[in-house]
């Protein structure tokens, strides 16, 4: 992953870019990351857009074909692109840093960064998954909107050598890859779980209109959040359906 990368100064978003490639049957390598400066469009999960000042952070996206994958295990490459990052952030961030479910990158309880994956389907096997990856690392203010959100810079107070921890989190999210080709997929969901943000700890949710306490207890195989209420019942939710309060 990350030996064929294309560095671009302005597009609209990475994943669309990608996306727009495979669309059109450009013939692109697994493992191609596109990388860009300044992205004028990004994308953010659920609709939302995703913002970061050009050349400052970084936005890429990266080209994964896992036929060798289950349609109902897609989650999986979530987990693998999740634990990536962790891993090359572990090092300069240490304990703080936690995979808030299903696959943003946290510091505390401020955002780092998060993904975006679009995979593609075709005569029920997974054919190509975009991993979009946005991470804050040199942008030292956010606007008002983004009040939880954090970077590299603010948590140590230096600037971070962007194609550095891009190779890095390349490397990192390569091995939990070719685990789960190995068909290692326990080692990567417990991995996974093991970092997760908020596991074991009671908190406050809202679902359908109605706020309740309950404790993240796990993640399904197909990724859905498995969480225990006050009454020791286990609900299963998936992200449209759960906002964190
Ligand atoms: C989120 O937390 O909502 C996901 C954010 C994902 C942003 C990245 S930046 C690179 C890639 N291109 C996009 O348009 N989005 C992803």
């Amino acid at each position: 992953v990350g030996q064929n990368l294309v560095t671009i100064k302005q597009v609209d978003s990475t994943n669309s870019f990608l996306k727009n490639l495979l669309s059109n049957s450009t013939p692109v390598p697994e493992g191609t990351v596109i990388m860009a400066e300044e992205q004028y469009a990004g994308r953010g999960q659920q609709q939302n857009t995703w913002h970061s000042e050009p050349g400052k952070n970084l936005t890429f996206s990266l080209l994964l074909k896992p036929h060798f994958l289950a349609v109902g295990d897609q989650f999986d490459l979530n987990r693998a692109a999740s634990l990536g990052v962790y891993d090359a952030l572990q090092p300069i961030l240490g304990e703080q840093l936690k995979i808030k479910w299903p696959n943003d990158i946290y510091y505390g309880d401020r955002k780092l960064g998060g993904m975006l994956i679009e995979n593609t389907i075709q005569g029920g096997q997974l054919k190509d998954s975009v991993i979009g990856i946005g991470l804050n690392i040199n942008q030292e203010n956010f606007p008002s909107g983004a009040s939880n959100a954090t970077s590299v810079k603010q948590i140590l107070q230096k600037d971070y050598e962007l194609t550095l921890l891009l190779s890095e989190i390349c490397n990192c999210l390569e091995v939990y890859y070719l685990k789960l080709k190995a068909g290692e997929v326990d080692f990567v969901r417990n991995t996974y779980l093991s970092r997760l943000y908020w596991l074991n700890e009671v908190k406050s949710f809202e679902s359908n209109n109605r706020v309740f306490n309950g404790t993240v207890k796990n993640v399904l195989p197909n990724g859905l959040l498995v969480i225990e209420d006050t009454k020791g019942q286990q609900l299963e939710f998936n992200l449209k359906e759960l906002k964190f309060l």
